[in-house]
């Protein structure tokens, strides 16, 4: 989603600061870029359609500045919807959705006001313009009264050199302290190296950057004490270095990421969440998209090894549920970002049903880990590639460990996987050795325009994930099946050369996914089967086999889907794209 920024710089020169900060933003959204700086008491604006190049060759000169990313909710990317938008003295960048925009404009129109975007977002800058009387705070106050959805937001008002006037509501915002600035921003990676200190705002809160101090207020203006903590900078944005692509890069991190992790969860208390987890009747678990996956396979371990039901629910579909979960139940959420905005409404709906909250981020102080009573995090470092990769091998590290710790409590004992755990990330060093024989495959599937992916129980939850890298990178039409549902109607589209990737890393469940493959095969269509086990690559009737690593079966998915994490990379570049800016996805889906 989009990307804000804002800060007041000091020495007066804020512009390299604010671009630099839409650079490392530009991942969020990327189809418009803006700059509004204010300098004595006028506001110029820089905007522009595309990415940050865009206004490489731009500059404004001033101290206070804001900046914006845009990933376009209303009105097609263009120079005039990009932001920021401008009404009487004030400029304003917005991340979030205004669902009651229609009305407003209306209204606004009615009253004489002329619109030059079609975004929502044009309506809070003259609510706000209309609102003032003097007194910059309150305005932003007055306007932000009248919206409804979600929002954060950046304001300059020409009255008020050196100030920069934020709001937000089921947005993140999140204030930062440097040795140059004082800082407000979407996301901290696009902070860490600049701010030694950050605080995120609460919905409701405005923060006003006046000078070198930041201070923060309730939505009745009164001040509030907030406490500042130090930046991580763990997660700090990196250069790419010789890498093709930051998916590449991401990919090559895996076994650091998931070694960095397992040293993390070693040194954390599981008590509490333990035990909630132990006692529980029934577990709970939500996420979206790759984070929804990695639920998937939490649900197979923890099942086996608690032996209480693990219900795995969409997030943006558990608002339709919340009636079941009740103050018994734990609810463990998923999430990359720790901003999905669905993910982060089924924590507050949890909550709010008096239920335990558990949950697995890879941004320390997002909202969703604010929200939760425990906060499993991992230690993926900043992902910068719309898709996500090395997450999802943490996200997997971090729930089997959980699953471990539960039943630890409740047994006495850990299961023995967890004893393999320090394992995973040896054995996906070993699963780059794949790749050359990936590549093949990918210069022989580069021209289909459609794929399954096949696997039996944990190995399904592989497949799908397989199947989203494929669709959202190389936009190939692909499914992820459970390999004993293909004749039950998808195996009607297979014919000549149709390609099906299958995943077997269950030696129990070959023979009945090699069903699957031989159904394939007899109907002409192309098979790529990856698996650990030589027997079973031996006696398959697939046309392309890969030996995997080994890894025990409860823990396999964390290795297993490194080589179709890659191949969906090389079919993307063969395509010709960009793998890590899919067009219509952000990484950050901030708004429900
Ligand atoms: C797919 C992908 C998305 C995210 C999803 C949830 O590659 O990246 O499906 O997994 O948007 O995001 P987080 O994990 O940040 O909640």
């Amino acid at each position: 989603m989009c990307g804000i920024i804002g800060c007041v710089q000091r020495g007066g020169d804020c512009w390299p600061r604010v671009y630099d900060g839409l650079k490392r933003l530009e991942y969020r959204g990327y189809d418009s870029v803006g700059v509004a700086v204010l300098d004595q008491n006028a506001i110029g604006i820089r905007k522009k359609k595309g990415g940050a190049d865009a206004l490489a060759d731009a500059y404004l000169k001033g101290g206070a500045g804001i900046g914006h990313t845009r990933w376009a909710t209303h009105g097609a990317p263009s120079d005039e919807n990009a932001h920021p938008h401008a009404a009487g003295k004030f400029a304003l960048v917005h991340n979030g959705i205004v669902e009651n925009f229609a009305a407003l404009k209306e209204e606004l129109v009615a009253a004489g006001e002329v619109f030059l975007s079609e975004t929502d977002s044009e309506v809070i800058v003259k609510l706000i313009s209309r609102a003032y009387t003097g007194d910059f705070l309150r305005a932003v106050r007055d306007g932000c009264a009248r919206l409804e959805g979600s929002y954060a937001i950046a304001v300059l008002c020409e009255d008020f050199p050196d100030t920069v006037v934020c709001a937000k509501c089921k947005s993140p915002l999140v204030a930062g302290t440097g040795a140059d600035g004082v800082y407000v921003c979407s996301d901290i990676p696009a902070l860490s190296g600049v701010c030694g200190s950050i605080c995120p705002a609460s919905d409701g809160e405005l923060i006003c950057l006046v000078g070198q101090r930041v201070l923060f207020y309730d939505f009745n203006l009164n001040a509030v004490d907030k406490t500042f903590t130090p930046s991580d900078g763990g997660s700090a944005v990196r250069e790419r270095g010789a890498f093709t692509s930051y998916m590449e890069e991401e990919i090559a991190d895996i076994p650091r990421a998931l070694s960095d992790t397992y040293a993390a969860l070693k040194g954390m208390d599981f008590t509490a969440c333990a035990r909630k987890l132990a006692a529980a009747e029934r577990i709970f678990a939500v996420a979206c998209g790759t984070a929804f996956h990695s639920t998937l396979s939490f649900r197979f371990v923890a099942e086996k090894c608690l032996g209480v039901p693990v219900i795995c629910e969409r997030a943006s579909e558990f608002r339709y549920k919340t009636r079941l979960i009740q103050k018994d139940d734990v609810l463990v959420a998923v999430s990359q970002s720790g901003e999905t905005a669905d993910t982060a409404e089924a924590v507050k709906r949890a909550k709010a049903a008096g239920a335990y909250v558990v949950s697995v981020t890879n941004v320390r102080h997002s909202t969703i880990a604010a929200l939760s009573d425990t906060n499993v995090p991992m230690r993926a470092n900043a992902e910068i590639a719309v898709a996500a990769t090395k997450s999802y091998n943490c996200q997997l590290m971090c729930l089997f460990t959980l699953a471990a710790e539960a039943c630890c409590k409740k047994t006495g004992v850990y299961p023995s996987f967890y004893y393999d755990l320090p394992a995973l990330s040896f054995a996906a060093r070993e699963a780059f050795s794949c790749f050359p024989e990936v590549d093949a495959l990918a210069s022989r599937l580069k021209e289909k325009s459609a794929m399954y992916f096949l696997g039996r129980d944990a190995d399904f939850v592989t497949a799908v994930e397989g199947a989203l890298k494929v669709k959202e990178i190389a936009y190939v039409f692909s499914e992820g099946y459970p390999a004993g549902e293909l004749k039950h109607g998808t195996l009607a589209l297979v014919e000549k050369g149709f390609p099906v990737i299958a995943i077997v890393t269950q030696k129990s469940l070959a023979k009945k996914t090699e069903n699957a493959v031989a159904e394939v095969i007899a109907r002409g269509g192309y098979v790529a089967l990856f698996s650990p086990f030589e027997s079973v690559l031996k006696e398959s009737a697939a046309q392309f086999c890969c030996k995997i690593p080994a890894v025990r079966e409860e823990l396999a998915g964390a290795v297993s889907v490194i080589p179709l994490q890659y191949f969906a990379l090389r079919m993307c570049q063969l395509r010709g794209h960009d793998p890590d800016k899919p067009r219509n996805l952000a990484k950050s889906v901030t708004v429900e």
